[in-house]
């Protein structure tokens, strides 16, 4: 297959050389000329673009079979997740909509998902955050969800959990600098995925997946950020972060809930590889010569 990656970042990036390892023809868009020799040794082919720009699909190679949208709009407020996510999706939309694509897989992220209550989230659960930027991604599923219903446009969406992995995981981050803090009680929810997990998700969505599917990409264990870092001190034999003042964290309007992964796990051609935090951070761990 001719496969095109649009954001070929942390996510796209292990995915294309997957991609590329299986004997696909795998194109990798980014903004800028960044590690054009990582994306070239990946067996990536590297191209420069902006999807917030419609006259950048001019030179966007044609007739490709399957595309994934992994682009992000880093730590941007709510005009750039519009122009990222939305406006984005629109511009991709509207240039591939014309052609016989196979799959556009997009990963949305579990952040849709507003509940702060606690309570087990699937597919079929509300989809109302209080945020501004959560909610541009609420926009931008509709939008993939209008295309596939209305011009039978070939998405898939994945509602990704938050992804760890080697340089990634910012509570494990801080907890490894001494600057992590206990959120109150440490009694919200942490939902995580590893990112071998992601990538091989997104290849199942690309063998497998219906227009219109819908999936939650999240491992088999959400955990209290006390009982994350409770695993963590006794894993590293380092102190227990000292908590924080809860209302702060509570002002940032987080989120509470257990994503369920049960679509998932039933989805064929997939199976995690790191069934819980618990696995994928003894990985990381001994990668990084800690254990
Ligand atoms: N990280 C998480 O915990 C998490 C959780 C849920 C969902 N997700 C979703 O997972 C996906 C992958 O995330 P990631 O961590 O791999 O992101 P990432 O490492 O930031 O990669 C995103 C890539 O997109 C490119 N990009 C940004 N704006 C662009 C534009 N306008 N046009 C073309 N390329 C653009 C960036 O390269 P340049 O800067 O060179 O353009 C970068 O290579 C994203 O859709 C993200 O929203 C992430």
């Amino acid at each position: 297959m001719r496969v095109l990656i649009i954001g070929c970042g942390y996510v796209g990036l292990p995915l294309g050389a997957e991609l590329a390892r299986r004997g696909h023809e795998v194109f990798g868009l980014r903004r800028s000329a960044s590690a054009l020799d990582e994306l070239r040794a990946a067996g990536i082919t590297p191209l420069a673009g902006d999807i917030t720009q419609p006259g950048d699909f001019a030179w966007l190679p044609g007739n490709v079979d399957w595309v994934v949208n992994t682009v992000s709009s880093g730590k941007g407020g709510a005009a750039e997740y519009r122009a990222v996510y939305l406006e984005g999706t629109r511009h991709l939309i509207d240039w591939l909509a014309p052609q016989s694509l196979g799959k556009f897989i997009y990963t949305s992220s579990t952040s849709v998902y507003g509940q702060s209550d606690g309570s087990l989230v699937d597919e079929s659960s509300a989809t109302e955050p209080a945020g501004e930027t959560s909610q541009v991604l609420v926009e931008t599923e509709r939008l993939l969800q209008g295309a596939a219903r209305t011009r039978d446009f070939p998405a898939v969406i994945l509602r990704v959990a938050g992804i760890y992995g080697p340089t990634r995981g910012h509570l494990f981050q801080q907890f490894l600098r001494g600057e992590a803090r206990t959120a109150g009680d440490g009694s919200r929810l942490l939902n995580m995925i590893h990112l071998d997990d992601v990538v091989g998700s997104i290849i199942a969505a690309l063998d497998h997946g219906r227009t219109g599917d819908v999936i939650n990409v999240s491992d088999d264990e959400p955990v209290t950020q006390l009982e994350f870092f409770l695993w963590l001190s006794a894993k590293l034999g380092k102190p227990l972060p000292p908590s924080a003042d809860e209302d702060a964290q509570r002002k940032r309007g987080l989120t509470n809930k257990r994503v369920s992964n049960a679509r998932l796990k039933s989805a064929p051609g997939f199976t995690l590889k790191h069934p819980t935090f618990r696995e994928g951070y003894t990985a990381e761990m001994s990668r990084l010569g800690l254990i």
